[in-house]
């Protein structure tokens, strides 16, 4: 096999991936939408760029890039459809195709997170056994639009009854926890065989995180987001949060064989008694591992060399490139 090209799509941490991917040694290849390829271009971190006018068209040009491996990353989701891409694409992808499936289905997700034994916000099958204040998230909504709150059992059901539309939607009534959030992110290695916690960040919302928080109806917030700006946790908080990680990957192994492989990142809300609640999961790279190109406090301590998560993602691929293992991280 010849060594493959690193390929991804335009946007989101593209920029991180290819640095990571030149800096060990591979050639780029990036895929972007019209009108964008010169801001990529000016970086100097494409060896070639293919404009398209629509996400779609990838499948159409794959002939183009057979011998990349794609790098998904938080757009990658959102872009295209679960279902054609399973049928109709062709490339290698970096990752485990399983966790698709289990990551586009707030339930699946929650059930993964409890089987890894995490602590999870309570959830709430009937709006009839709520005794706290809940956040609810229709399924498909994500927090830019649809959710709200609700302090108490009487706001829940005026919110729920509201309209007839609203009753029936299916949704998720969790448990809002008081707290400071967090979004470490790890990077899971097949090669090494071991679970690294990579970096902390912590994300700007709209509205929720705006100085002027006293102009918008509290019930109904956004959680948007606008950027991410770094953290170091306590240390104690950081062993216990790394436990977390390795618990959620043992969990993979059994609920979703072979497993998670490469970054992922676990969001969490942290107690006033320091209790580590766990929400959701993202199963690859987050934006929030973009402030750290070259390296954060965590993966300089275990690197001793400047290392990001593009680039430790372009380190996995050429381990595994130079065992033969290439068929173990991809599909
Ligand atoms: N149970 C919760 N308790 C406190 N805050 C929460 C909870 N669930 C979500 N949030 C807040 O809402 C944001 C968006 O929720 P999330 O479940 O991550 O949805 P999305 O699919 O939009 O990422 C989170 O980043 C966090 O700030
Ligand atoms: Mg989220």
């Amino acid at each position: 096999m010849k060594k493959p090209r690193i390929c991804t799509i335009g946007s989101h941490s593209a920029l991180n991936i290819l640095r990571g991917a030149m800096d060990e040694g591979f050639s780029t290849l990036l895929i972007c939408k019209k009108g964008t390829a010169k801001f990529y271009e000016s970086f100097g971190i494409c060896n070639e760029t293919i404009e398209i006018n629509e996400y779609a068209d990838i499948y159409d040009i794959q002939a183009k890039f057979d011998d990349c491996i794609i790098i998904p990353h938080g757009s990658f989701v959102a872009y295209y459809d679960l279902d054609r891409l399973m049928k109709e694409f062709n490339i290698p992808i970096f990752g485990n195709k399983r966790m698709l499936d289990w990551e586009s289905d707030r339930r699946k997700k929650s059930e993964l997170m409890k089987a890894a034994g995490l602590r999870l916000p309570r959830e709430f099958e009937r709006p009839e056994d709520v005794d706290r204040p809940v956040i609810v998230k229709h399924f498909g909504a994500h927090g830019g639009q649809g959710f709200y709150i609700a302090r108490t059992p009487e706001e829940l059901f005026q919110r729920i009854n509201a309209t007839p539309e609203e009753k029936e939607k299916p949704k998720l009534i969790q448990e809002l926890i008081r707290g400071t959030n967090i979004y470490p992110s790890f990077f899971r290695s097949v090669i090494r065989n071991r679970t690294e916690l990579f970096c902390v960040d912590r994300r700007y919302e709209s509205d929720v995180d705006s100085s002027l928080g006293v102009f918008f109806d509290e019930s109904n917030p956004t959680f948007t987001i606008v950027g991410n700006y770094p953290l170091v946790l306590r240390e104690s908080l950081a062993v216990q949060v790394q436990k977390d990680g390795e618990n959620f990957i043992d969990a993979t192994k059994r609920l979703v064989p072979p497993g998670l492989n490469g970054a992922f990142c676990l969001e969490m809300v942290v107690d006033r008694d320091l209790k580590v609640y766990t929400f959701e999961f993202s199963g690859r790279i987050v934006a929030g591992t973009n402030f750290f190109v070259p390296y954060s406090p965590y993966s300089y301590v275990m690197w001793g060399e400047a290392m990001s998560m593009g680039r430790r993602i372009a380190r996995e691929i050429k381990d595994a490139f130079d065992v033969g293992r290439i068929d173990e991280i991809c599909f």
